[in-house]
């Protein structure tokens, strides 16, 4: 299986960032965990989208090829960051490669309620008509961590909290059952 994370955050030490990492380790004999470059993307404009940039083309075609795509991302002013916006708004158009494509949502704040309003506006975001993703439910899915750094191991920088991690564990393996029931033809299930 191959998977995409596209995540909300440029920082090179970004909580988020890590936390794909440490999907993408503990996962590796379930699936390959690609990192989206969304800080390539330019800013959306549509007069560049007759011939879009090879960045963009990229993108769309990473979506495409992915069985399902994380979407891991802070909450910046009670919102998503721009920067995702952005990918999200240049995956919206052209072949539209998030329709019907399953996505988790999944962040990491330092606000006590860890991400919370952001990835409700992404919900919203990810419902709207150029995107239609098939989103991971949220009872019961909701991956909201909060954190001061404490639950990050120091020097490799991933998760490191074993709760955390079982936590984890549990709504990756949830995600990857909700991306096997997607491929069953819906008339044969
Ligand atoms: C934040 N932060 C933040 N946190 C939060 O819980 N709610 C919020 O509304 C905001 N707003 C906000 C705005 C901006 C511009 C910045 C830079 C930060 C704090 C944020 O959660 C924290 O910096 C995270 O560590 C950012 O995620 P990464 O970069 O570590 O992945």
């Amino acid at each position: 299986m191959e998977l995409l994370a596209i995540v909300g955050s440029l920082r090179k030490r970004s909580y988020n960032l890590r936390l794909a990492h440490t999907v993408r380790e503990r996962f590796a004999d379930r699936f390959t965990l690609q990192i989206a470059d969304i800080g390539s993307l330019p800013f959306f404009n549509e007069d560049l989208e007759e011939s879009p940039p090879e960045a963009v083309e990229q993108f769309r075609g990473q979506i495409a090829r992915a069985d399902g795509v994380f979407i891991i991302t802070p909450e910046y002013n009670w919102s998503v960051p721009g920067v995702l916006k952005n990918a999200i708004d240049w995956a919206s158009r052209g072949s539209r490669p998030l329709i019907g494509k399953p996505v988790m949502v999944m962040g990491v704040s330092n606000g006590v309620v860890g991400t919370l309003r952001s990835q409700l506006h992404m919900r919203e975001i990810l419902a709207s008509a150029g995107v239609r993703a098939a989103v991971l439910p949220p009872a019961g899915n909701e991956v909201l961590i909060r954190t001061g750094g404490d639950k990050f191991d120091g020097e490799k920088g991933l998760l490191a909290d074993e709760d955390t991690l079982a936590f984890i564990d549990r709504k990756v393996g949830s995600f990857l059952g909700f991306i096997e029931d997607a491929a069953v033809p819906s008339g044969l299930k």
